[in-house]
């Protein structure tokens, strides 16, 4: 079977010869458009300019799409008049865009692409307002999720924002397509705490929230922005914090009771504390004979001091057996960090700011989880994990917060009923391999079948997987993307789709997973 890839290779070298002559056009349009104040030329890399290949670069995430990416034009926005020139241009020609904001997306879909296309890169556009008087700031959609808890941190020690928990990763992607993270239990989701927005809709209009209409503004807060506009920038909601939360990490092993502990874990913790949000990874490592265990870790972010948390673990979840001495006391912003590669050593605030990561080549995948699953269960999965030794399995608890908003709140439909979701994961470092990984994940998530969601088996939008379907976008367009979008969005899918009809008819903006516009005479 040829896989997306090599397809995607094929494709690509036989379009670099066919496309230059819309480039030039292109080009030309973008030209004509630029205003006297802001010159658009300074924003335009094509394969001419010396600044091509590490513009298009730098941005890439995922070593798997490294060299699959040849737009034939970066357009690196310095204003909204060059996003609004790449629209109306662009969509003249119908020319293929992909948006780039923290180039984080799992499978590439922001700067890789089977057609001709051009990439609109959003990483200059990263300005953040903060106004401590309203508890809101604006942040531009090219600016990293550190840079936002960073901005925070200047301004208050108190305040933080439901952010990822990586720090590069970028608001563009990371809001418009429902992002999480450890504060999700109190808080909920990033987008459960946004209040206006902009967007460059397909006419190369800028919009507000209340000149897009607020069917707009919900599906920009879950159904990805890439589907809809360009997204510039949100308003978000600061959320109080206390001036010390607490970071712990506990690992147990096989040999020391991992399984009973697992499986209590699955009774607790999406009941527990909203303040406490305690994250499950199993993987596998090297037991004490040289044997491969499986291993439990337990990475937690409290929102208060250590005495507090242990008054609430010694009742909810004993068995753990956490310590003082487990506990790391420290502020919002350090524990961004401390989550995020979890050390000992000191976390320093500025690395919010670095925007340079260790790359690896990586697939991942996810699963809901509705009920724990029985030891039995536990037992067979720590085989399989054994058996295929390079695959992770994060689960992150739900409850709290989540299970309080409506499932039709925003286009995230994943809420009440929820005990987990389940990330994959699988990392390595040779090219060559891809087909052997990438397997290993699709052997694990059959393997899983019996113990999560089912009938739709749900996954999670931004941990984006080609795997659960891919749209052509040619007339078979609708039945493709609901293959997907049922799995992403469930009963949201329907009103995404509509919205998606009224806002942008011909499909400009689209990706392999995008939301379809409707088919005439459907519905
Ligand atoms: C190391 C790592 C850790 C992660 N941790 C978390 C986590 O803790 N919580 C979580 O929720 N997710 C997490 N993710 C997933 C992440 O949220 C998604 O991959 C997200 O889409 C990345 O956003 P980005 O802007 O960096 O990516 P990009 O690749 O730039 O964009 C992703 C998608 O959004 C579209 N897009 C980007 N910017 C815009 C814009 N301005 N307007 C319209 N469309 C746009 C792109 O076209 C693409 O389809 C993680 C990913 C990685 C690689
Ligand atoms: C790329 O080259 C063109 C043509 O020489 C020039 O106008 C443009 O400013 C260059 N782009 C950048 C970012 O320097
Ligand atoms: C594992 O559990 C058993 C029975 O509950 C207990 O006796 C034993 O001490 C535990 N072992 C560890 C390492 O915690
Ligand atoms: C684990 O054991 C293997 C041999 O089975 C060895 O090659 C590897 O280096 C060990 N890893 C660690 C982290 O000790
Ligand atoms: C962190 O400290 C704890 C307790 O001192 C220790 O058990 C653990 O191994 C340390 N972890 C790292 C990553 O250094
Ligand atoms: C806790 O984190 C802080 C900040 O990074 C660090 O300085 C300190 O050494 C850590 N303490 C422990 C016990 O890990
Ligand atoms: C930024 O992070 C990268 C990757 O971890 C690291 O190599 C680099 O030294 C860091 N840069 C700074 C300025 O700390
Ligand atoms: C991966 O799985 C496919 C489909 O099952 C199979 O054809 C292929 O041989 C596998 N590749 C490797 C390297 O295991």
């Amino acid at each position: 079977m040829l896989s997306w890839l090599s397809l995607l290779l094929l494709i690509s070298i036989s379009w670099i010869s066919s496309v230059s002559a819309t480039s030039g056009s292109f080009v030309h349009c973008l030209l004509s458009h630029s205003q006297p104040s802001h010159p658009i030329s300074a924003a335009i890399h094509t394969p001419n300019n010396g600044s091509y290949s590490s513009v298009q670069q730098r941005y890439i995430r995922n070593l798997r799409f490294k060299t699959f990416s040849k737009p034939y034009l970066i357009l690196t926005a310095l204003h909204v008049s060059h996003i609004q020139a790449a629209v109306v241009c662009a969509h003249r020609q119908n020319l293929q865009m992909k948006i780039r904001s923290g180039g984080h997306d799992y499978e590439g879909l922001s700067y890789v692409a089977e057609v001709p296309f051009f990439i609109l890169d959003m990483f200059k556009l990263r300005s953040i307002h903060i106004d401590m008087e309203s508890e809101t700031a604006w942040v531009q959609t090219g600016a990293t999720l550190g840079e936002v808890v960073y901005g925070i941190y200047e301004k208050s020690k108190t305040h933080g924002f439901p952010v990822g928990v990586c720090p590069t990763v970028g608001v563009g992607g990371q809001i418009s397509g429902g992002g999480y993270g450890n504060m999700m239990r109190k808080h909920g989701l990033s987008v459960d705490n946004i209040i206006d927005a902009q967007i460059v809709n397909v006419k190369g209009k800028l919009l507000d929230r209340k000149s897009m209409g607020e069917d707009l503004f919900w599906a920009i807060r879950g159904g990805g922005g890439a589907s809809f506009g360009v997204v510039v920038s949100y308003k978000i909601i600061i959320v109080r914090i206390p001036k010390t939360v607490t970071v712990f990490q506990v690992t147990k092993t096989l040999d020391q009771n991992a399984t009973d502990i697992v499986y209590r874990w699955q009774h607790v913790a999406d009941k527990l504390d909203n303040n406490l949000f305690i994250r499950l990874i199993l993987d596998v490592v090297n037991g004490t004979d040289d044997q491969k265990t499986g291993r439990a870790r337990f990475l937690a972010l409290f929102l208060g001091d250590s005495d507090k948390l242990l008054l609430v673990m010694k009742k909810s979840f004993p068995e753990l057996g956490l310590k003082k001495s487990d506990c790391n006391e420290t502020s919002w912003a350090q524990s961004v960090l401390i989550f995020w590669k979890y050390t000992n050593g000191t976390a320093n605030v500025h690395d919010l700011l670095n925007r340079t990561q260790d790359l690896a080549y990586f697939k991942r995948k996810s699963d809901y989880l509705k009920k724990p699953i029985s030891k039995d269960g536990l037992e067979v999965i720590w085989k399989r994990l054994i058996e295929l030794q390079h695959v992770a399995l994060t689960f992150n608890p739900y409850g709290g917060r989540m299970a309080e908003i409506p499932a039709k709140e925003t286009p995230f439909p994943h809420r009440a009923g929820n005990l987990a979701k389940i990330q994959y994961a699988v990392d390595w470092h040779e090219a060559a391999k891809e087909d052997y990984y990438i397997n290993l994940t699709r052997k694990l998530y059959s393997y899983m079948t019996p113990y999560v969601s089912k009938n739709p088996r749900v996954a999670f939008f931004n941990y984006k997987d080609l795997d659960l379907g891919i749209n052509h976008n040619g007339k078979d367009s609708y039945s493709e993307g609901k293959v997907y979008g049922i799995k992403y969005f469930k009963g949201n899918f329907k009103r995404l789709v509509k919205i998606k009809t009224e806002v942008d008819p011909g499909n400009f903006f689209r990706n392999e997973q995008s939301v379809p516009t409707l088919p005439h005479g459907r519905y």
